[in-house]
């Protein structure tokens, strides 16, 4: 039985990017695996939420995790702040993280673009605590979207270091994994390559967004002004919308539009009120559940209390041995 351990940030709602590229393969994992589920509410503190928006939108993630059908009996589901271990161990990793590589990573190069007036130290050093995550329950297996693989890389330079420096076969090699093989990367709605909740309103449809909104959002979504030459590849905002549709709809849709396509006689709107009625045909049961766990503080409350006394004795069973290896000893 592998272990695995993933985690999505509370930043808001979950889209269908968030849930094709991690929360599926998490649902279909925890039959044969021992798991480990979190809300990252540490990494969300990068970008300041006010403590009201802090606790809400964790509440969100917990309830649309047991919407999708995550269960806390086969999964340990948890909030990461309850993990204190996973503090400690970020702290002790980064003391052999070196601001060379932190600085080179992708995501940190991407935030500071976009918001050069935060650039934190929580920023910077978020490769370590995701790092610690993962390996605080030394995990095998990752399921990520394809945006995270290399924040998996560096994890595993920080679990070799820690075993090299030591001297130890400790750590494991963790690997960034889906359940269908690929890496996923599901696409905006704004033409952008990734479906994200934090570019344009208009970008992500939400797990939990009404038809109305769908119709709206998809409607919008960005195209060009047709096949000038149907032969040749097709513009990044028409391919995302290809894409979508091969997430969401039948095979014989998709090839439908395909064949129209290559025709020349494609019609943009044709396309997106097909792609808005089977998003909201794929959203709509887990509307329905959402809307009713939302409602059920007594069993969120459970939930959480259970998640956090099955995760706490798995960390703190690595925090005493890292301890340990490290020198640290009792008098
Ligand atoms: P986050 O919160 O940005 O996203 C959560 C998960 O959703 C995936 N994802 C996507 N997959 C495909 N297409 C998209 N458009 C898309 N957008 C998001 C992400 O790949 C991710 O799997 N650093 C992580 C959270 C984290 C974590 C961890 C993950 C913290 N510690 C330890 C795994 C293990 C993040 O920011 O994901």
């Amino acid at each position: 039985m592998d272990i695995v351990v993933s985690g999505i940030r509370p930043t808001g709602k979950l889209h269908l990017g968030n849930y094709f590229g991690a929360l599926k393969s998490f649902v279909r994992m925890q039959e044969t695996n021992n798991c480990f589920f979190f809300i990252a509410d540490y990494h969300s503190l990068t970008t300041h939420p006010t403590p009201a928006d802090l606790h809400g939108n964790v509440k969100n993630v917990l309830v649309e995790f047991l919407a999708s059908g995550l269960d806390p009996e086969k999964s340990t589901i948890y909030i990461q702040s309850d993990l204190p271990e996973v503090a400690e161990l970020y702290l002790l990793l980064n003391m052999n993280a070196y601001i060379g590589e932190l600085e080179r990573c992708t995501s940190f190069k991407e935030k500071i673009r976009q918001n050069p007036q935060n650039v934190n130290a929580g920023l910077l050093t978020y490769p370590t605590l995701m790092a610690s995550d993962i390996i605080i329950h030394k995990a095998q297996k990752v399921p990520v979207g394809k945006d995270q693989e290399q924040h998996l890389e560096m994890t595993r330079t920080f679990a070799n270091r820690f075993n090299r420096l030591y001297k130890v076969d400790y750590f494991p090699e963790p690997v960034a994994y889906t359940f269908d093989e690929e890496l996923v990367k599901i696409p905006g709605l704004d033409g952008s390559l990734k479906m994200s909740k934090s570019d344009s309103e208009n970008n992500a449809i939400f797990l939990a967004d009404d038809p109305a909104v769908i119709r709206k959002k998809v409607m919008r979504a960005v195209t060009d002004t047709g096949p000038v030459d149907p032969g040749k590849p097709k513009s990044q905002p028409v391919e995302n919308l290809f894409s979508l549709l091969k997430t969401l709809s039948t095979p014989d849709i998709y090839s439908h539009f395909e064949e129209e396509y290559s025709k020349g006689t494609i019609r943009y709107g044709d396309m997106k009120k097909q792609l808005a009625e089977d998003i909201i045909r794929f959203n709509e049961p887990f509307r329905n559940r959402i809307n009713q766990l939302s409602a059920d503080n007594d069993y969120l409350k459970k939930t959480v209390k259970l998640g956090a006394e099955k995760a706490h004795e798995s960390a703190l069973k690595t925090i005493r041995e890292v301890r340990e290896i490290i020198g640290f000893k009792e008098f």
